[in-house]
């Protein structure tokens, strides 16, 4: 199986300095948490004389450590970096700029800032002296530099008396440029989306059963973009050997009729089912426990699959959206994917080619998706994630509007 690499979720690490501010974070942590990021809080040592270890843990719901000697084994001078999908340090002190600017790594967090390949967002907070000094100044210009993300402090009262630039900025501005800075769309926030993905098998007996080629790389990528837009995704796989991801809730199922099970019983708490699964139209009447001699398999009786999809649509509401994938053969893709699209009762259909064995298990596609109000829009080779993407902005827009 190839790999893909999907768009990771929603991962924060939220490196905190020893600068007062640092109580102020407590909250900015609450916010992220609110837009449906995962947060690991990596403090610097002399930051917790500010707030401590305690307080991090029990807000963030994960271990807190400040250097690189503890959990060696699981390298955390590296993994937190490269699973990080944005690192935000706030409160950035004039002392942890001087050292990041120095490519030092002398602490758990500068380590991952040296490690990590992902954005960079730093909060600068400290007296208008440090600010403007020109060691911080000429710091600060070479962090730019190097492509990391500076926000200018806020101007107003700081600790003791004095007033001037060099304040936290509010959490709702540091939100916003979190959000800027990560590309992270939040449209989807709090929705629960359904999804299902890879192909079902139908079993004959021990050894054989009726299956298709669907690897589940196009449901995993949705699964992925649509909890990275901020949605609950309850992810249904049916034989995908893609791994779990934390985050989104997944159940393997094996055959149609246990897909059909979880499906109807999670829609009608779901905003919206995409129902990305090949689900094979038949199976045998009967399971035979024995192995079925060579000479007996052409009198295997079959029957059709339900269709669960369509049964969904039957007991759907106002305010949910469906979308059906189909993979044809067929010349006329538009006016196949049309009367199917009717047919099934769904808001979307995807509708792709498949012929010469093109889409399953490929990293790109492309195909033609047509919605119930009449629009064909033609997406050509497109990557699955980029898809994905297209698919949930129709989503997230018809929801919209199906619940104002
Ligand atoms: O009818 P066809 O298999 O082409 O329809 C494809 C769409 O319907 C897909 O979204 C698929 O997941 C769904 N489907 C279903 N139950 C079936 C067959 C297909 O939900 N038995």
């Amino acid at each position: 199986m190839s790999q893909i690499t999907f768009p990771r979720g929603r991962e924060i690490v939220l490196g905190v300095g020893a600068g007062i501010a640092a109580y102020k974070s407590c909250d900015v942590l609450r916010r992220l948490q609110d837009h449906g990021f995962l947060v690991t809080v990596v403090p610097t040592p002399s930051s917790l004389n500010f707030v401590g270890k305690a307080t991090w843990e029990a807000l963030s719901g994960r271990k807190v450590n400040t250097d690189v000697w503890e959990d060696i084994p699981t390298v955390p001078h590296v993994s937190l970096g490269v699973k990080a999908d944005l690192v935000l340090i706030a409160p950035a002190t004039a002392d942890l700029i001087s050292r990041i600017a120095a490519g030092r790594a002398d602490d758990l967090l500068t380590n991952t800032v040296l490690t990590t390949t992902a954005p960079i967002l730093l909060i600068p907070a400290m007296h208008p002296q440090m600010w403007l000094n020109p060691a911080t100044v000429a710091n600060v210009e070479t962090l730019k530099s190097r492509g990391i993300f500076v926000m200018e402090p806020a101007i107003g009262r700081l600790t003791g008396s004095d007033s001037g630039i060099g304040r936290f900025p509010e959490s709702n501005e540091i939100i916003e440029k979190v959000l800027e800075v990560s590309q992270s769309r939040c449209d989807l926030l709090g929705k629960r989306v359904l999804i299902t993905a890879g192909g079902t098998r139908e079993a004959i007996d021990p050894v054989r059963y009726i299956g298709n080629r669907s690897t589940g790389k196009q449901g995993y990528a949705l699964a992925f973009a649509a909890v990275k837009r901020g949605a609950i995704v309850d992810l249904i796989a049916a034989n995908s050997a893609f791994p779990d991801i934390e985050g989104i809730t997944t159940t393997h199922v094996e055959s149609a009729d246990e897909m059909n099970l979880l499906v109807q019983e999670k829609f009608p708490n779901s905003d919206a089912l995409l129902m990305c699964a090949a689900v094979a139209d038949a199976k045998p009447v009967l399971y035979s426990t024995d192995k079925i001699k060579k000479a007996k398999l052409s009198e295997i009786a079959l029957q059709t699959n339900p269709d669960i999809l369509s049964t969904a649509a039957k007991h759907r509401s106002a305010s949910q959206v469906l979308l059906g994938f189909a993979a044809e053969t067929n010349s006329d893709l538009v006016n196949y994917g049309k009367s199917k699209l009717n047919a099934k009762g769904v808001d979307f259909l995807y509708v792709n080619n498949v012929d010469n064995g093109a889409i399953f298990g490929s990293d790109l596609t492309s195909g033609y998706l047509l919605s119930n109000e009449g629009d064909v829009s033609q997406i050509s080779e497109v990557s699955k994630d980029t898809l994905s993407n297209i698919l949930l902005d129709k989503v997230s827009e018809r929801l919209r509007y199906a619940n104002v």
